[in-house]
């Protein structure tokens, strides 16, 4: 029942970046990237190796998602479940920010991308959290692409933690409204975005894991059995190219 969530069976539609931006663009792409450790264990290689390419198909990403024109692009890098791995897993994982934007920090500049943290920055180590508060400071004022990373990012406890803060600031008299959608996703740690338009997961996985789960309500879904490390800029093409054919209703006819 799922094989329609799924990419058509004909296999992949070269689709060139010219004739994609001739359709709608989603506005907010955010991506699932799956399959690291599959990638790096089919090599032999230690698990990391795989987030390591990992992290060197987010920057393609970045690029042609800027030079299409999409809004913002979210990416699911830490989830509040991933401390249950192995230590070494975990500081590879968690050091990965400072290597990505030690190296890409000037093209993401001059590529007037905005960098954009969602998650518990307060529990990530410190030269982490320095390295990515450094990226969001030297690139507030860009207008193009906002790179959003999801840090130790759970869905449900982005939900708790607005539910909290509304509770908090009803008690406190700073709030005298009822709450309605739009109240309530201004609580959230995605405030100021719009919802994704395209979800992207990749490596066969057909479910959420905890990610985005109040804004993905309309979202399209796309899944591939491509594995992260093996994502390339045809496929996220193909994703748009399958976002355009879909028809969108949001609940309507
Ligand atoms: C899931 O694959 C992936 C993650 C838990 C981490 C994703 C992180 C990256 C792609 C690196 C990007 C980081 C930056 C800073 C740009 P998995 O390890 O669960 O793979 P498996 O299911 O094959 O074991």
């Amino acid at each position: 029942m799922f094989e329609k969530f799924r990419k058509p069976k004909k296999g992949p539609v070269a689709i060139s970046e010219e004739e994609i931006v001739k359709g709608p663009i989603p506005n907010h792409i955010a991506i699932i990237m799956d399959g690291n450790g599959r990638w790096a264990k089919k090599r032999s290689l230690p698990r990391t190796a795989g987030h390591h390419e990992g992290m060197k198909v987010v920057k393609k990403v970045t690029k042609l998602a800027s030079r299409l024109g999409v809004k913002t692009l979210t990416v699911y890098a830490f989830s509040t479940e991933n401390w249950k791995r192995p230590e070494d897993e975990v500081n590879y994982l968690l050091k990965l920010p400072q290597e990505f934007m030690g190296t890409f920090l000037p093209e993401l500049i001059e590529e007037n991308v905005r960098v954009r943290i969602m998650g518990d920055k307060d529990a990530i180590p410190a030269h982490t959290q320095k390295a990515v508060d450094k990226a969001v400071n030297d690139t507030k004022n860009n207008t193009g692409l906002v790179l959003n990373f999801a840090l130790n990012y759970g869905g449900r406890a982005e939900i708790l933690d607005a539910v909290n803060h509304i509770v908090t600031d009803f008690r406190e008299g700073n709030l005298q409204k009822k709450v309605d959608e739009d109240l309530f996703s201004g609580y959230l740690m995605s405030a100021g975005l719009q919802d994704p338009d395209l979800l992207i997961r990749t490596s066969g996985e057909i479910r959420l894991s905890n990610f985005m789960l109040w804004q993905l309500a309309y979202t399209e879904f796309w899944f591939t059995d491509v594995l992260w490390p093996d994502f390339k800029e045809q496929h996220l093409l193909e994703a748009i190219y399958g976002f355009q054919k879909r028809g969108r209703r949001f609940g309507g006819i």
